[in-house]
């Protein structure tokens, strides 16, 4: 059996149980690295989100921030923080940060933050930045209460399709490898739910990965194998309630936030890290065959979009 399908059976198996989620949590926290983590593996965050941490679509100093689908490490967040968002709240569907793996985190941004930024030529003070990450130190047990003292809130389980929050309450509504998780319907509701809460002439960031994640080291897939199959197939073989791909294509995701009522400002699509192939070579279902080879080739979608500012009548 191919190593993909075997981490499916794996997810379905494991989703079926009464404890699933608690079984999985300890599998990627003994497994999967959680425990040990390599930070190294998640510098890329800073490339495709480099134009938002320089100020370039808005000031971050002082700017309030709300990110769906946190995660276990809040990395862009420290990032947002140290270059002085005023607020941030971290929201997840499920409760995955653990004060261990938040305290890592503080430590590698601490650690090598302002040098990764500077390698990338990202403006900033330095030390101010320096001089946030570090009031973040102390005890691992703590970590959470002290972040919520600097204006970082950590809030899951919390679904974001009934979002609690006010209308126009933030600056900008972003997340980093998470929409392309989520089934169609739900997103429909978390893209009119971000209109919401943002405020008018405030962004929308999204770095949403729109290829096949198992497709990984070693793999024998490419990064669109899952485009092979139709949406009914792909539910039954390849989605699970632990992991679900909606294979949505770039220019979806754009309908999505034009749909919301957002006018998008950049959709770049970026194609690097993952292993490239010829389009005309690979196997696409009908419903995927005659899409501009872009929509299929692209490993990551950068979507941002802004709030339009309300025009008064008369
Ligand atoms: C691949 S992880 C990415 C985590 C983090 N943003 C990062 O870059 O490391 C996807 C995250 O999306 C969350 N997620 C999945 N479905 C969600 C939903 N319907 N609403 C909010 N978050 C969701 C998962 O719980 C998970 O934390």
């Amino acid at each position: 059996m191919e190593s993909w399908r075997k981490r499916v059976l794996m997810f379905k198996v494991i989703g079926a149980l009464p404890l699933g989620g608690a079984v999985m949590s300890w599998l990627r926290h003994n497994r999967a690295g959680l425990k040990n983590y390599d930070f190294s593996t998640r510098t890329y965050i800073l490339d495709d989100f480099s134009r938002l941490l320089e100020g370039e679509y808005l000031d971050v100093e002082g700017a309030s921030f709300v990110e769906i689908g946190g995660g276990w490490h809040p990395v862009l967040s420290l990032f947002l923080h140290g270059l002085g968002a005023e607020r941030i709240v971290l929201t997840d569907i499920a409760r995955h940060m653990r004060p261990q793996y938040v305290a890592q985190t503080i430590d590698f941004v601490r650690s090598h933050g302002a040098d990764e930024l500077a390698a990338r030529g990202v403006r900033f003070d330095r030390d101010a930045f320096q001089g946030r990450l570090d009031a973040l130190r102390g005890s691992e047990s703590e970590v959470f209460d002290r972040m919520e003292r600097v204006g970082m809130t950590y809030r899951a389980p919390l679904d974001f399709t009934r979002a609690p929050f006010a209308d126009g309450e933030f600056d900008c509504v972003y997340s980093n490898s998470c929409l392309g998780y989520i089934p169609v319907p739900v997103l429909s509701e978390i893209f009119a739910e971000t209109s919401r809460v943002v405020k008018q002439n405030g962004v929308v960031v999204h770095s949403i990965h729109v290829y096949d994640d198992f497709c990984g080291d070693g793999s024998e897939i490419g990064p669109v194998n899952f485009l092979k199959y139709s949406a009914d197939e792909w539910n039954r073989i390849g989605n699970s309630s632990i992991h679900h791909q909606s294979r949505l294509r770039p220019k979806d995701y754009v309908d999505l936030a034009t749909g919301a009522g957002l006018a998008v400002e950049v959709e770049d699509r970026i194609f690097k890290r993952i292993p490239d192939f010829d389009v005309e070579n690979v196997e696409l279902h009908p419903d995927f065959q005659g899409l501009p080879e872009d929509e299929i080739r692209c490993r990551n979608l950068f979507l941002l979009a802004r709030k339009p500012v309300a025009q008064s009548v008369g």
